[in-house]
């Protein structure tokens, strides 16, 4: 393994921490039906120095200040399409031969919703999902954009995987971060609750106005494994938010599991995607 901690992105490639929530939560038990993670086989290291510095770093004001930067969404705008090909350029040190580009990860997500029968929006939802990720390409380091994600402002859950590593985290000796509610309330609403910053909360700021609902419960919360798998956050819950999550959990399959024998042919259903965004989306995205 090379030396990966120097530069604080110890990931060869961001599908390394994908690749480590499949080993966690394996299809088989999701099939099953069962409350089940896998702790049998051990992360690479690279995705533990990989949580380590994600849980120290991601505090409540760390949030607060990418949101300000970030949600000005003053660095590039882009058709749904150019979005695909930019964060396609994301070069990860990974051997290019095994692991999937970013557009191939997002075709077989979305061709698995479509072939499933669900509506447009859900299969658009497929594809796009994943475009945050851009936050890579504007010099955001790894534990900034993927991992994981969970509230802040209030007690760390001992459910996020590697909970141990918060201790080091400022919010975690800090009276107003680090009770049960820290800053919120009973069933306040997951609206109200910042979450830690990364790939999903950013996608959604910028299709916050153009999907249905369910979708951007999907685009905001696909990460949250914590409560989606570990139901760790029911008391920050509001109703609403448990009938939505129903559909984050219908999601998370696609996501985890659509890995095709046949990789989807780009040139092939680029028309079709390009129809679907433009049923829902403007012609640019701003980024
Ligand atoms: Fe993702
Ligand atoms: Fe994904």
């Amino acid at each position: 393994m090379k030396d990966s901690n120097q530069n604080g992105q110890p990931l060869d490639s961001l599908d390394e921490w994908e690749d480590d929530v499949v080993r966690r939560y394996p299809e088989e038990a999701h099939k099953a039906k069962e409350d089940f993670r896998n702790y049998e086989a051990p992360a690479r290291d690279t995705v533990k120095e990989f949580y380590r510095i994600n849980h120290i770093n991601q505090t409540y004001d760390f949030v607060l200040e990418k949101k300000n930067d970030f949600l000005k969404f003053n660095r590039r705008e882009m058709s749904l399409w150019d979005a695909v090909e930019f964060l396609n350029t994301l070069v990860d040190d990974s051997d290019p031969d095994i692991d999937l580009d970013q557009t191939q990860h997002l075709l077989q997500t979305s061709e698995a919703i479509r072939a499933d029968g669900h509506p447009d929006w859900f299969i658009l939802t497929g594809f796009l999902h994943d475009l945050g990720k851009v936050l890579c390409l504007f010099g955001e380091p790894q534990w900034a954009v993927v991992g994981d994600t969970f509230p802040v402002g209030c007690a760390y859950s001992d459910k996020i995987v590697y909970p141990e590593f918060f201790k080091q985290n400022p919010d975690y000796n800090n009276p107003r971060f680090n009770t049960k509610y820290g800053v919120y309330s009973p069933n306040c609403g997951l609206d109200n609750v910042q979450m830690s910053w990364g790939h999903d909360e950013y996608l959604y700021h910028i299709m916050r106005d153009y999907l249905p609902e369910e979708a951007l419960y999907m685009i905001r919360y696909h990460s949250f494994y914590a409560q989606h798998r570990e139901g760790a956050y029911e008391h920050l819950m509001s109703p609403h938010d448990h009938k939505m999550f129903k559909w984050v959990e219908k999601f998370n399959p696609y996501d985890l599991y659509s890995k095709a024998p046949t990789p989807p042919n780009v040139n092939e259903l680029r028309p079709y995607y390009e129809d679907l965004a433009a049923q829902f989306l403007p012609d640019t995205l701003k980024f």
